[in-house]
């Protein structure tokens, strides 16, 4: 949730802040703004919109400081409009902070603060905090002392940073729940709410821990939990390039990241499948080798797309290794005071690794007695390092708000993990065999389906002015279709269902009519005939059937209004390529509607609050 940027070095700040936010602006784009010291004074500019409108304000000013602070902000607190924009300055406009997370306690704090007099121009909580530290700041005339005070009283989280009109060498960042990031350069840095402002001028970094904070100067960085107890940090080297987080000649971050995926399912399985012996490496797993031998149950917890996964992954897990799984919304998970045993594996699944349900699912777990493993993006997330163990899917970065090629690299390691389990119980090496070269061959076929992208556009157009959609599947690709769906009313905001093909007929058939597009996920498997029937009922409803076949299917060609077809592969294996069309379908669809497509309206890439 929304975008932070800090700079202080020996660089003009303004450039580089402009320059952050644009690369942040997928995780907020609310409104912009930024806080620059200028001859003795903060000067704050911002304004509800886009960063790029943010800039047209600014094109009349140079400001030639070489500190300031940055924001990108997805509203939690009041409505996206110009004052609830970040920075938020204290009483004296002295001190601006930039903030992600939620002050929960901020009603409690701004009647006390009313109380001493003081007033409000915004209805963020963000700006109780701003006004609260400077507060502390008149009465102890420090700085660093003010914030780690206000931090200790404040309920919720915080990724922040700090910027004082009287300490122009100085900023202070600090974390409880919403990450920040720091990178090192010469003289310098650069603090985030992501890697992505960073990359291009260091790749030297660390992550701050909960509750711990950063003094910055231009001279040395000191570290120290918000208790005053000095930390040391960790440094990371980051690994992606540049030209992962452009746009690379594609019109849209997303249409780049479903064109990736031949590639980042690869990169996903790369030296972990050992194709001749039927078996998987998993390096990050070694450590809990015993408990997932001995695992009698595993629970699989995540949102949104990446709760799909979890849910394709509990058919591979059960088929493959006969171990009883089940899938579990972290947000549920949390507050579900749920069973858990000592024996069980939790397994989370995170695109960005910073989602707050995950995480708050994580440590439920593990106060629990769980093993807790983590099936991660971003490498040094929060749920990357606040698991036991785990594994990266290495997808890299994914900016398009919808997720798409992540989805396809969890699939790829919920199925090294399910032929992992598999060989440590009865999966045997010939099965497995099998599975691992069919997995060799996905990246080809998914390339053969993104071929098919203008069959999948034309067929996006006619439908696109639709007020609804159906999607149906079943059994492997009945999560499939609830990703489908999702991904249609995220990008297009046309409302769109996912049901198993065969619940229709309790109840959401009658919704069809010769309006309703229904998409049915039809692969030649053992449920292919069942299917046929569901597509059969929708058509005696005159109901429009976009079907996802495979390929050489006459039998549905006959029946369906459109057919999507997908090459041949192993049943078990589908869901990896019935995805990849509903991707597209939603991407022209949303596209034809004229919507912004990488940024949907109200949403944000990663979820950082409750
Ligand atoms: C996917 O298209 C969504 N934008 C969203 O549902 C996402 O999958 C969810 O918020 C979980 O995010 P994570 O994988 O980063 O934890
Ligand atoms: N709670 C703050 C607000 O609404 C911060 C939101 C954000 O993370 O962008 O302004």
């Amino acid at each position: 949730m929304c975008g932070i940027v800090g700079y202080i070095g020996h660089r003009r700040a303004l450039p580089l802040l402009l320059n952050g936010l644009k690369r942040l602006e997928y995780r907020g784009y609310d409104s912009a703004g930024i806080a620059i010291p200028h001859e003795g004074k903060l000067h704050i500019v911002k304004r509800a919109g886009t960063v790029a409108q943010l800039e047209a304000l600014l094109s009349l000013t140079d400001f030639p400081a070489t500190i300031g602070i940055g924001h990108t902000r997805w509203a939690t607190h009041g409505e996206p409009i110009d004052r609830n924009a970040h920075p938020h300055v204290d009483s004296s406009g002295r001190i601006a902070i930039v903030h992600n997370g939620i002050i929960e306690n901020y009603a409690t704090l701004k009647a006390k603060l009313q109380q001493d007099g003081y007033t409000f121009h915004s209805d963020t909580d963000t700006e109780v905090l701003a006004v609260f530290i400077g507060a502390l700041y008149e009465q102890y005339g420090n700085l660093e002392l003010a914030v780690r005070t206000a931090l200790s009283e404040v309920q919720g989280t915080f990724g922040l940073v700090v910027l004082s009109a009287d300490h122009p060498d100085l900023l202070i960042a600090a974390r409880r729940g919403s990450p920040i990031v720091i990178g090192i350069g010469e003289n310098e840095y650069i603090v985030a709410s992501d890697a992505t402002a960073i990359v291009e001028y260091t790749r030297s970094v660390f992550y701050l821990t909960d509750d711990e904070m950063a003094i910055l100067t231009r001279s040395g960085c000191r570290t120290k939990t918000i208790d005053d107890v000095p930390t040391s940090a960790q440094l990371l080297e980051l690994e992606f390039d540049l030209e992962r987080i452009e746009k690379g000649g594609f019109p849209h971050f997303m249409l780049k990241e479903i064109y990736e995926q031949p590639q980042t399912f690869r990169d996903a399985h790369r030296g972990r499948l050992l194709v001749q012996e039927g078996n998987v490496k998993l390096g990050g797993l070694r450590s809990v080798e015993k408990q997932l031998r001995q695992a009698r149950r595993l629970i699989l917890t995540g949102c949104g797309t990446s709760w799909h996964a979890a849910l394709v992954g509990e058919y591979w897990i059960e088929e493959l290794a006969r171990i009883p799984v089940e899938v579990e919304y972290a947000s549920e998970l949390r507050y579900r005071n749920p069973v858990l045993y000592p024996d069980d594996i939790v397994i989370a699944i995170s695109q960005s690794g910073e989602t707050a349900d995950t995480l708050a699912a994580v440590r439920e777990a593990k106060l629990r007695g769980a093993t807790v493993l983590g099936i991660v993006n971003v490498v040094g997330s929060s749920i990357a390092r606040e698991t036991h163990a785990g594994v990266y899917i290495h997808a890299g970065p994914e900016i398009g708000v919808a997720s798409t090629k992540a989805f396809t690299s969890q699939l790829a390691v919920l199925m090294l993990l399910a032929l992992y389990l598999g060989r440590m119980r009865h999966l045997s090496a010939t099965q497995a065999q099998e599975i691992a070269a069919e997995m060799l061959r996905i990246p080809e076929k998914i390339r053969s389906i993104l071929e098919r992208s203008e069959l999948i556009r034309d067929i996006a157009c006619q439908y696109a002015h639709a007020q609804h959609f159906l999607y149906l599947g079943r059994g492997v690709n009945f999560p499939v279709a609830l990703e489908g769906a999702l991904k249609m009313k995220e990008i297009s905001y046309i409302h769109a269902e996912g049901y198993p093909a065969a619940e229709m007929k309790h109840g959401p058939i009658a919704l069809i009519d010769e309006n309703m597009p229904v998409v049915v996920i039809v692969p030649r498997d053992e449920l292919y005939e069942k299917v046929l029937s569901n597509v059969e009922e929708i058509r005696a409803r005159r109901g429009k059937v976009i079907a996802i076949a495979t390929e050489g299917d006459t039998e549905i060609e006959a029946l369906a209004n459109h057919v999507i077809p997908i090459p041949e592969t192993l049943p078990l294996l589908t869901p990896i390529l019935t995805v990849i069309p509903l991707q597209l379908l939603a991407y022209h669809a949303a596209v034809e509607r004229g919507c912004n497509v990488d940024m949907p309206r109200n949403l944000a890439k990663s979820v950082t609050v409750e």
